[in-house]
């Protein structure tokens, strides 16, 4: 076995030349981060999130450097609203060739005093929001031939983390999906890739006091790029957060909870 196999390499994914590429959660954290990466490689950005005002100040940053993107507001919440806007951006460009299923939302909550009010909005982007967006261009590149299915999943999706049920499940479910499609779309010339970052400094972080190998949004956007680029079916980072997520995911069930059942409520 190569080294590039094992390092996740998948030589039966093609190599999309990305010329257009839609992102969603692009009003700030990782998803803007990304989406000014990816413009100032050439690629022409959809930028997807419900905040037009922060859209368009991402989108004037890109365009100062010399990019090209476009706006979308819309909440991926809404699936058919998220459908009709991807689809709208892949006529407007002629064909998307990269499409980031990044958006999402998620706080702690110590499971006891869960509601369903917690779980909806988390399940309504994370899980509803995210299938609609790649669905949305799914047999569209399958059609033509090319493109490339990307979902920021998280190191959450290893394990039900404590305070976060509803958080790792929707993740654990991206991941899941990804996979599947994974599989299914060997040898249709379309490639997907499962991205699960550690801690990341965000908005959605920035209550967070204790994040161990915390990384930027920028160094984020940095491993995603790379990722894509080397046709990487998943990823997990930064590199000792990924060794812990595996360590984790193979703990036996009595030595994980006793480990977990220590954290503070
Ligand atoms: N930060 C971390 O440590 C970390 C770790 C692992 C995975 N992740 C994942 O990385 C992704 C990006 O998170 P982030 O850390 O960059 O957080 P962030 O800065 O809070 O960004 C979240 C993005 O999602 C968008 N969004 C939220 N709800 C939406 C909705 N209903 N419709 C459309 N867009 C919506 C937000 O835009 P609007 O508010 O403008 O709609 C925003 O652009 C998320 O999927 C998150 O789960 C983050």
């Amino acid at each position: 076995m190569s080294r590039r196999r094992v390092l996740g390499y998948d030589p039966a994914m093609p190599a999309v030349e990305i010329r257009t590429a839609l992102v969603t959660g692009a009003s700030s954290g990782i998803g803007a981060a990304l989406s000014k990466l990816l413009a100032r490689q050439g690629i022409t950005v959809a930028l997807v999130a419900r905040r037009e005002d922060a859209l368009r100040t991402v989108a004037a940053e890109i365009e100062a450097a010399g990019g090209a993107a476009s706006v979308h507001p819309v909440d991926v919440a809404d699936p058919e609203a998220t459908v009709a806007a991807v689809q709208a951006a892949d006529d407007a460009l002629g064909g998307l060739d990269l499409v980031v299923a990044n958006a999402g939302v998620g706080k702690g909550q110590w499971s006891g005093k869960l509601t369903w009010a917690d779980c909806a909005d988390v399940l309504a982007v994370n899980v509803t929001g995210a299938t609609a967006t790649l669905c949305a261009v799914l047999p569209r590149m399958v059609a033509r031939r090319r493109g490339h299915l990307v979902g920021v999943s998280s190191i959450a999706a290893y394990r039900g983390l404590p305070k976060f049920a509803a958080y790792s499940a929707s993740k654990a479910y991206l991941g899941t999906f990804l996979e599947a499609l994974r599989v299914d779309l060997r040898g249709t010339g379309v490639s997907v890739t499962d991205v699960r970052p550690g801690y990341v400094r965000t908005a959605m972080t920035s209550d967070n006091e204790s994040m161990a190998f915390a990384i930027t949004a920028e160094d984020a956007a940095e491993r995603i790029v790379k990722a894509i680029r080397a046709r990487r079916g998943q990823v997990t980072f930064p590199l000792p957060m990924a060794a812990g997520a595996h360590l984790m995911a193979s703990l036996p069930n009595p030595l994980f909870d006793r480990m977990m059942g220590r954290r503070k409520r």
